[in-house]
């Protein structure tokens, strides 16, 4: 089967824009098909390399961000702060879970949205739905639902801005493991969970103390982490524009982003999306919701890693925590029986959206709580290794999902809610989320598993 990276063309394409002016948007994506690309393939390769070590049990994977990254909120202190909460979790992750942690942010292209409808009717008045600032605006006027090409170029750019200041504060020792100080949100000394961190952050610079008594100052590691970005790969012109082969290697990258991923409404086995996904060498990750059929799954993995390759496929299971207890085992089967090495990982925020009384969209954080328990249970009891969590969070102190140790109940939902689509936790709950996945971790890591060639793990159930 022949493929380029414009084969999706003539496969039945979902979720995509209607553009007025087919020609300004031609114009558009060879602009865009010449422009620089945002990330390299040495560093994709190296993504890989570490999802491989996550399918096999010896790291874990923390994805998050934000549901819809806005162009408006392309800012300084926005972007550090959700460093900040990233790196907060990933040391609280590898302080209690005893694993290196793979931090990819839902950032840096995270753009565009897909939509249960292509229409939305407002006092009677009916306009194109709001797609995501790559595609059009989110105020509800005629020019502003416009479909507008020339937002891919503006969402290249700001992908591009995002990820260059991202690199210059890891660079400049904004990750610096000497001074977590530095990630500081101003909720640490207010939250609940405040003695819980520092206890933490004490631990370890006790620790990195001791290391560099013992054997002279720590260089490297300790004062550089790396971050990776993902998006969901839904707009495929945009994807496809910024899809290159690279000198020395063989094969085409996506280099708008490390891994995109291809989301539940568009993963149908003969549709675009998977067909543009089979032939990069990124690794992709594939969202997995209850209307997944072992079948399915069973055709995806064969289209998507044929060659069952360690760190190609992010399995990204989300279900709800009222059906993962039916949905997630036979998918568990069908992946062993492939022997495919894939990485599992926990989304406990899509399955759970619901809405409040007054009509809020909202998550409760019990629910998620309850989706990643027994996301560790299943794993666990059937001898699988569950590899990674992705969030939606954000590092502002947002009003969006109730629950959490403050318990922020549905009347408060509307003091800071500002999410353009699915409702994220603010730093505090996403503390929190790690501190129980790090619990969850120190379990699994009592009793390290054998592990085979395909990943699986043999450790009795
Ligand atoms: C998302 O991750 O924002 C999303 C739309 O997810 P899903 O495809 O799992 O519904
Ligand atoms: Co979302």
């Amino acid at each position: 089967m022949e493929w380029t990276p414009t084969s999706w063309q003539s496969k039945n394409v979902k979720q995509q824009p209607t553009y007025p002016d087919a020609e300004e948007l031609e114009r558009v994506v060879d602009e865009l098909s010449r422009l620089p690309p945002l990330v390299t393939s040495w560093e994709v390769e190296s993504l890989k390399a570490q999802l491989a070590e996550a399918a096999a049990g010896k790291r874990f994977l923390l994805q998050g961000g934000d549901c819809a990254e806005v162009f408006d909120e392309c800012e300084s202190s926005v972007i550090a702060n959700k460093l900040k909460i990233l790196l907060q979790m990933s040391l609280v992750l590898v302080h209690g879970g005893k694993r290196p942690v793979i931090r990819v942010g839902r950032f840096a292209g995270q753009y565009a949205k897909p939509r249960s409808s292509d229409l939305e009717t407002r006092d009677g008045v009916t306009l194109p739905s709001y797609r995501g600032d790559l595609v059009n605006g989110f105020a509800f006027t005629e020019a502003s639902r416009r479909p507008d090409p020339q937002r891919l170029l503006r969402g290249y750019e700001r992908a591009s801005l995002t990820l260059n200041f991202i690199r210059s504060l890891v660079d400049g020792g904004f990750a610096d493991l000497h001074h977590p100080e530095y990630w500081d949100l101003d909720f640490v000394e207010h939250s609940p969970m405040a003695a819980e961190y520092r206890r933490i952050i004490d631990t370890i610079s006790d620790s990195i103390q001791f290391m560099e008594t013992l054997a002279g100052r720590l260089e490297g590691a300790i004062q550089r982490v790396d971050f990776f970005t993902s998006h969901e790969g839904l707009h495929l012109l945009y994807e496809q524009a910024q899809t290159r082969r690279v000198p020395h290697r063989p094969g085409w990258y996506n280099l708008a982003t490390h891994m995109p991923w291809i989301g539940m409404r568009t993963a149908d086995l003969d549709g675009a999306h998977v067909e543009y996904c089979r032939g990069i060498q990124n690794p992709i990750g594939v969202k997995v919701g209850p209307s997944m059929t072992p079948e399915w799954l069973a055709g995806l993995l064969v289209r998507l890693n044929p060659r069952r390759e360690p760190g190609r496929l992010v399995l990204i299971h989300r279900f709800g925590h009222d059906r993962i207890a039916d949905c997630l085992p036979p998918l568990i089967e069908i992946v062993r029986e492939a022997e495919q090495p894939v990485v599992w990982c926990c989304d406990p925020m899509h399955g759970n959206t619901q809405k409040t009384q007054s009509g809020i969209k909202t998550r409760r954080f019990d629910d998620i709580l309850a989706e990643l328990e027994q996301a560790f249970d299943i794993h666990r009891a059937m001898g699988s290794y569950l590899g990674g969590v992705h969030c939606e969070l954000t590092g502002e102190d947002v009003t969006e999902c109730t629950g959490g140790a403050r318990g922020l109940d549905e009347e408060s939902l509307t003091h800071k809610y500002t999410t353009f689509v699915d409702p994220r936790l603010n730093c505090e709950q996403a503390l929190e989320i790690a501190m129980l996945v790090a619990r969850r971790m120190a379990q699994t890591a009592e009793r390290p598993a054998a592990v085979t060639a395909a990943g699986h793990s043999t450790a009795a159930a």
